[in-house]
């Protein structure tokens, strides 16, 4: 083992894939084999169809780095932000980490595998999901708690949403103006442009809490009212008069959305949101950020949006208006317990532009560890923390307000472990010299209100990982500034109506046992590690350990998102770096790094072009966005999101005006034409998938744009299929405005079992002054923050997904600009050779494209002899492709993406990362999957026939939800596979097909 191998905590040689150049599958000779048989000369002849005016001739990245190379330098970068001790939280607090979280993210079949679309094998996700619904459940006291949103400021916006939807002909919510300031400017980016108005309700200046006073006043003088939002602790670290709030809300018949700290919650904290209000009626809906429950500060990301709604005997309907995933309790066709997702026809891929939400890639993986951290953790852990927190709060309050001039700023309000501290002299001056004595010492809050100004204060949070020392040592540095001369100022009592009565009764479980349930779990889904995950449009490629090394070292995971720029230099540099690279690799002179998945990027591009044109004074005028029917879902949800809803008055569509496919699947460009004739200055835009999702380049694209341009309008290229083209196509001389890069797919990020997913967005030079969020700048020799000057606002809390960014950082660093061409190449190339291969027997869609070029996926069918053979077994048409799916998973594969964009399609992408020989053995499954199909079709009632249960009764689940079940000790069973994976894809097409067909008849002789 190499020198520098020895920091790993894996072998790299010993990984399959990992050492591989660029970590692509197939080797020189492979590559010109599939060449040949395609009859192309080189790797540039894959493009040939693509006018040479919008190729790249050269990507501008640095060259690759080695292995060795890269480790270095990683550690390099993390070592430039400076570890201090912290007391910074604002709403990003710091805990222990639980010793079960690292090796947790080591588990492959969890960290790799998509989003558990296929239940029968994804129980290992579902499983750890439906932990996390019914730990936090637990926790919170609400019947339903979803699947993980983005984080606390887009969850309270979906509650918001939510609101609205509930409460009939309602406009507007009042969030109390004591939410974190990062919560309330992403509510207020959302907000911009839509139906949804925000009002703020005052602070007390006196209590520093909410004004009750003025929120009665409010919900008296308001009119259409949904919903009151208020924190429990607050941004000042005060605890609110959350009885008073819920029962105003009740009365006022407005619902009340707790934003709730659910470590401030656990077993001897705080009361739980379901008893909120004098008659312990409970708030309507939680939200909460879950990131600290799990994951050090990581610059801020990933976090954890933690959303819940009531689900009683009296209200089973609130939950169908709400946004994201849930997992629910079902069974298999032999009544076997499981989990599925449900109640998905709220979501984007079903319900498009009427959909709750555009949300697709949440935040599963972090779910998944908080669920086993709470487990760790237990009843009796979060005692000890929150005892130990209160004590460290209680003894530095003790030991600073004996100096001169400091004092609690709010002497009579109650706080948990966060308190404003008044200070005789400027903030910001204290914070540099308390750096300089190797402390953090928090947050200025002194500008956080024009109520409380005029005044220096400073908000310092305590935590499990404080230890007397520390908090003697920040004594010692007051010590240095000021004089001790006074007896301590007193704790305000926290009154007892606000504590927790009863104990969640979280189980405390051993991390052996947890670590050995979970991958347990793990071994339950399918990993791109095990060979190809063929499901189109989501780019299942190889996962480098390495980013995952990288993203973990110290000096990255610790460091907290408002600590001094100087101190965050390592972290500033990685996003300056991301700027610049996705700048090279699109051809786009702009880059926004927040948005925290490509729906969000969609969102934020969307924002972009409403800023844009408002700001030419055409905001009203342009009311239309041009979206294809074959879209994704979240294009059109994304759309109406942003305040494109659809709606036609006097003949005229406006918001989403749907465009049809050719017969070739290309996008009907004399449809946009003729929209443009008579309508081209409503156009604010157009979204565009490209390639699109049948794996075709859209020939028309620059002509689209141009014309678009022309109109006025600008262009959104959905860049989830980027893996084809990326450092091949140059996006600005293609026309593009706004693009996302999912950092899940093209760029290598790991997808958690749905998630955290993360997007880069570039843009145009017409949308440089309005990206979102911020901008790294190198100016007098540092990495510093900058805001675009008429920025659209931002759409994160802080810095996005930060250790996303690392990953994607180390994986572009690993291939340079000749990697980012090969590795959109050999995808490219390996598709065209399945797709060479496969369409000798099957079919493929859309049927007027046999003769147009594929990029990185295609899509298979059957013909109509094999549907008429299949119905006539007993399957009906409507069932086939999805059941064809479930035979997959007999051969020990991901089935691919079914029945989209294409009712009867099979959508497959096979990506870089496997070998010829790996190829052929896949293409080898498929085409037995044919025969067998074509001989027994009968075997397609059964499937799938190994997994560890039958196919799920999805329906029965959907009818009647149950969202969550007491966890105690002993966790839910675990089903081992029928037959083992591993075991299957040893076994030859032949045995296999035996197999099937032998279990299948045992399986009906038992019906019989
Ligand atoms: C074409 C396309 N667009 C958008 C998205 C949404 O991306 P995300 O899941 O990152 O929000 C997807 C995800 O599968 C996609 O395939």
């Amino acid at each position: 083992m190499k020198s520098s191998h020895t920091a790993l905590n894996y072998h790299p040689e010993q990984l399959d894939r990992e050492l591989r150049p660029f970590y692509i599958g197939a080797n020189e000779k492979d590559q010109k084999d599939m060449l040949s048989e395609l009859g192309l000369k080189d790797l540039g002849e894959l493009y040939a169809h693509i006018s040479p005016e919008v190729l790249m001739s050269k990507v501008h990245l640095p060259r690759a780095l080695s292995y060795e190379e890269l480790i270095a330098h990683v550690n390099d970068l993390s070592k430039k932000n400076n570890l201090k001790l912290s007391f910074l939280g604002d709403g990003l607090p710091q805990y222990k980490v639980m010793d079960v979280v690292g090796p947790i993210c080591q588990i492959r079949g969890l960290t790799t595998a998509y989003t558990p679309y296929q239940p029968e094998r994804s129980q290992g996700t579902l499983q750890t999901l439906w932990i996390y619904q019914s730990l936090m459940s637990q926790l919170t006291g609400f019947e339903a708690i979803n699947a993980s949103l983005y984080d606390r400021s887009t969850c309270l916006f979906e509650a918001m949403n939510c609101a609205l939807r509930l409460v009939k002909d309602s406009t507007t919510v009042i969030v109390s103006s004591t939410l974190y300031p990062g919560d309330l400017e992403v509510l207020e980016t959302h907000a911009k442009e839509t139906g949804l108005k925000i009002i703020k309700s005052p602070v007390n200046p006196q209590t520093g809490k909410l004004d009750i006073d003025g929120l009665k006043k409010l919900l008296n003088t308001t009119p259409q009212v949904a919903a009151v939002a208020f924190p429990m602790v607050n941004n000042l670290g005060n605890i609110e008069a959350v009885d008073e709030i819920v029962d105003l809300c009740s009365t006022n018949n407005v619902k009340s959305i707790a934003v709730v700290d659910p470590m401030l919650i656990g077993n001897g904290g705080l009361k739980p949101p379901s008893t909120f209000g004098t008659r312990a009626q409970g708030a309507d809906m939680v939200v909460a950020e879950g990131q600290h429950l799990t994951l050090a500060p990581n610059f801020g990301g990933p976090g954890l949006g933690i959303f819940g709604i009531r689900y009683t005997d009296q209200d089973r309907n609130s939950i169908r208006s709400t946004a994201g995933r849930y997992i629910g309790k079902a069974v298999d066709l032999k009544g076997r317990e499981c989990k599925a997702l449900i109640l998905s026809t709220r979501e984007q891929h079903i319900r498009r532009d009427k959909a709750t939400s555009n949300i697709c890639s949440n935040q599963s993986f972090v779910a998944t560890i908080a669920g086993a951290s709470l487990l760790a953790r237990g009843d009796e852990g979060f005692e000890k923390t929150l005892s130990h927190s209160r004590a460290m709060s209680e003894l530095a309050l003790n030991l600073l307000t004996q100096y001169e001039g400091v004092d609690l700023k709010f002497k009579a309000t109650a706080f948990f472990n966060e308190f404003t501290l008044k200070l005789p002299v400027e903030v910001k001056s204290i914070i540099k010299k308390a750096s300089s004595a190797g402390i953090h010492l928090g947050v200025d809050v002194s500008d956080r209100y024009p109520e409380i100004s005029g005044e220096h204060l400073v908000l310092m949070s305590f935590n499990d990982l404080h230890q007397e020392a520390d908090i003697h040592k920040l004594d010692h540095f007051f010590s240095t500034q000021f004089n001790k001369t006074k007896s301590a100022g007193a704790v305000p009592k926290i009154p007892s109506v606000m504590m927790r009565t009863t104990s969640p009764l979280i189980p405390k479980l051993t991390s052996k046992d947890i670590i050995e349930y979970y991958q347990k779990l793990g071994k339950q889904n399918l990993s791109p590690d095990d060979g190809i995950y063929p499901l189109g449009s989501c780019t299942m490629k190889y996962n480098p350990y390495i980013n995952d090394y990288a993203a973990g070292l110290e000096g990255f995971t610790q460091v907290h998102p408002e600590a001094p720029v100087e101190d965050v230099q390592g972290s500033l540099e990685v996003l300056y770096e991301i700027q610049e690279m996705f700048k090279a690799i699109t051809g786009l002179p702009g880059v926004a790094t927040q948005p925290l998945a490509g729906a969000q990027g969609e969102l934020a591009g969307i924002k972009m072009f409403q800023a844009y044109h408002r700001d030419r004074g055409e905001g009203d005028q342009r009311n239309v966005i041009l979206i294809p029917r074959s879209a994704h879902g979240t294009n059109p949800a994304t759309a109406t999101m942003a305040g494109y809803e659809s709606k036609t008055v006097d003949g005229k569509v406006y918001g989403i005006y749907t465009i049809d496919a050719l017969p070739n699947g290309e996008v009907n460009l004399d449809q946009i034409k003729k929209f443009l004739e008579t309508d081209g200055d409503r156009v604010a835009g157009v979204m565009v998938t490209n390639p699109n999702t049948a794996g075709i380049f859209e020939s028309k694209f620059k002509e689209m744009a141009d014309l678009i341009h022309k109109a006025g309008g600008l262009v959104y290229m959905d860049g989830a299929n980027m893996n084809a083209i990326a450092g091949i196509v140059d996006l600005n001389k293609l026309g593009v405005d706004a693009v996302h890069n999912n950092l899940h797919k093209t760029w290598t990020i790991p997808h958690g079992g749905g998630g955290p997913g993360d997007a880069i967005v570039a843009v145009s030079e017409k949308l440089l002054d309005f990206i979102p969020g911020i901008q790294v700048v190198k100016k007098d020799g540092l990495f510093q923050i900058e805001k675009p000057k008429k920025s659209v606002g931002s759409f994160h809390r802080h810095f996005g997904n930060f250790a996303h960014k690392i990953r994607a950082y180390t994986y572009i660093k690993a291939l340079g600009g000749e990697g980012v061409q090969k590795m959109s190449q050999i995808a490219v190339l390996s598709a065209r050779y399945l797709h060479a291969k496969l369409s000798q027997n099957y079919p493929t869609l859309p049927a007027g494209a046999q003769s147009s070029i594929r990029m990185h996926e295609f899509i298979v069918t059957l013909t109509p002899e094999t549907f008429k053979k299949i119905e006539t077994s007993g399957t009906p048409k409507a069932n086939t492709i999805a059941r064809i799916g479930k035979l997959f998973l007999d051969f020990g594969f991901h089935a691919p993406t079914v029945a989209f964009p294409e009712q009867y399609g099979l959508m497959i992408e096979p990506t870089e990362s496997y070998t010829k020989k790996e190829l052929d053995q896949f293409c080898d499954v498929v085409t037995n999957i044919l025969k067998l199909i074509n001989e027994h079709p009968e075997v397609l009632k059964t499937v799938p026939h190994f997994t560890p249960i039958d196919r799920v009764d999805e329906l029965t689940a959907n009818k009647n939800p149950v969202l969550s079940e007491k966890i105690t000790n002993v966790l839910p069973t675990i089903l081992p596979d029928r037959v083992p994976v591993e075991k299957l894809r040893t076994l030859t097409s032949s045995d296999l097909i035996e197999l099937i067909i032998k279990t299948h008849q045992e399986e009906m002789a038992k019906v019989q």
